[in-house]
């Protein structure tokens, strides 16, 4: 694991930002996994900033995304899809058609995961994986106790990550989350060659500091990063104020 402590949540989206970036610029068709949440909006902002002014070329970049409510249509304003096309996509000169983010309504829903993990495989497989953190220590949506073998299917959120979710900044009131959502497995992101958790503020340190320092355990399935061969941790001082060794 790589960890790298910034100053602020700016610095720690740069960092991340300038990563995907070199990535996109070595391999123009690459295949990039992306999540949704709070933590990635200034990175995306900051890939926005790169496309406009120094011409940073999505044109052939195929993305993947982590997960998506069930039961949420695409057109829903807190689809995943939905929140994509607003902070990133429409935003940047990438083709529609290359952006992919599981299907909330899908009819047969475990069908429809095992067909995004083939087209995955099928495309070469995940270049670089963005991750974000739950308070829990998820990932994606493979909240405690998901495998690490598991793979892209159907899971039951927490209350935690349900009451996350309504505070305010995405669903207003906890009864209208969804209870239940379609997540790549933490196999499946295990997969990607490359991966960049980010994390800012303190409510993430207690995650962070089990992610990084304590146990490899399906109680915190952040921790199974420690066993990728190619993972970074970017972090802010205060999701870092828990960490007890010293990091660049
Ligand atoms: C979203 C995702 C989640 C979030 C996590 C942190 O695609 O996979 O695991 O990364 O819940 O969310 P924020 O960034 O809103 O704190």
């Amino acid at each position: 694991m790589d960890v790298r402590i910034k100053k602020t949540a700016e610095e720690m989206s740069l960092e991340a930002a300038l990563i995907f970036a070199e990535t996109i610029r070595k391999k123009p068709n690459c295949v990039l996994g992306l999540a949704t949440g709070s933590t990635p909006l200034k990175m995306y902002s900051e890939l926005i900033r790169m496309h406009k002014n120094e011409g940073l070329d999505f044109s052939r970049v195929i993305t993947f995304n982590l997960d998506e409510y069930l039961g949420l249509p695409s057109e829903h304003n807190q689809s995943y899809r939905y929140f994509m096309n607003d902070v990133l996509f429409n935003h940047i000169n990438i083709k529609k058609e290359n952006t992919f983010v599981l299907n909330g309504t899908a009819k047969d829903p475990q069908l429809y995961c095992d067909a995004y993990e083939m087209l995955i495989k099928a495309l070469g497989g995940i270049e670089i994986q963005l991750l974000g953190i739950g308070g829990n220590g998820h990932i994606a949506f493979n909240e405690p106790g998901s495998p690490r073998n598991s793979r892209t299917r159907i899971v039951d959120l927490t209350k935690e990550t349900i009451a996350a979710n309504s505070d305010g900044r995405f669903f207003k009131d906890p009864k209208d989350v969804p209870t239940q959502a379609l997540s790549m497995g933490v196999g499946a992101i295990m997969d990607a060659k490359q991966i960049v958790l980010i994390a800012d503020k303190t409510s993430k340190a207690d995650a962070i500091y089990k992610t990084v320092e304590g146990p490899v355990t399906e109680d915190v399935p952040a921790s199974f990063l420690q066993e990728h061969q190619n993972s970074i941790i970017i972090v802010d001082e205060a999701a870092a104020s828990k960490l007890e060794k010293q990091y660049a």
